[in-house]
């Protein structure tokens, strides 16, 4: 298992102050910066493109973590990492070639990650274990912030990490949806190390120090 990580996702940021909200992030200690892209096919709901990328690498030198909940995604992966992202996350369900796109990714220098809803089973990813640098197994159906954690999420990354730990893969496990100081505890024993947090963070009355909680909470010892 690899050191935690909080990724503070922007869809819960204020837009109109982007570069305050990054500031909030650096305070507070996060470590990755994640975007949400949506494109109102493969979920429903529209967001950002590669210009809010662009503007977020502009604010922060924290590693941008790039989710894309797009049909298709291989037409954007130039895009994105030319604006500055660090990783790129696709989604299993969105591409007949996933081993493809994966390798492009990294052959672009980013960080190769694939990701899978909570519908799909773990067996979609078993081939490409070694073609990944992070694994986010989805805790909500993707969409939209603030969306309750599913409970049977946690068997879910239990069987991702010895999926992971068998193949001995050194690819991070993410975990995004519902991620709250009530339910990153559990996440973590399951074997998580990457934790995404919208509502958690930016609807707190304090987002820098709730990075802080959030971490300590994933930290307490059983
Ligand atoms: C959900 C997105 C998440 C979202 C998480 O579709 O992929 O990254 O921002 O938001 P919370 O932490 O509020 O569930
Ligand atoms: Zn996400």
């Amino acid at each position: 298992m690899n050191p935690i990580r909080i990724a503070p996702s922007i869809l819960s940021a204020d837009f109109a102050c982007l570069r305050d909200a990054m500031a909030l992030c650096e305070r507070g200690g996060a470590d990755w910066i994640h975007v949400d892209v949506m494109d109102g096919q493969f979920v429903p709901n529209l967001t950002y493109g590669a210009k809010v990328i662009d503007a977020v690498r502009r604010c922060t030198s924290l590693p941008i973590d790039v989710h894309l909940m797009v049909l298709h995604p291989e037409s954007y992966l130039d895009d994105f990492a030319r604006a500055g992202a660090n990783g790129l996350t696709i989604h299993a369900e969105a591409t007949a070639h996933l081993q493809r796109h994966l390798a492009y990714i990294r052959s672009l220098g980013c960080r190769a990650g694939v990701a899978i809803n909570p519908g799909t089973p773990l067996d979609a990813v078993r081939e490409v274990t070694s073609d990944i640098d992070l694994l986010l197994v989805m805790t909500v159906n993707p969409g939209f912030g603030g969306q309750a954690f599913i409970p049977a999420s946690a068997d879910k990354i239990r069987r991702a990490r010895h999926m992971l730990d068998d193949s001995r893969s050194g690819a991070d496990l993410e975990v995004d949806g519902g991620v709250s100081r009530d339910t990153i505890l559990q996440c973590r024993r399951a074997g998580a190390d990457v934790f995404v947090a919208g509502n958690a963070v930016f609807s707190a009355s304090d987002p820098s120090a709730a990075i802080g909680e959030l971490r300590s909470a994933g930290m307490e010892v059983a």
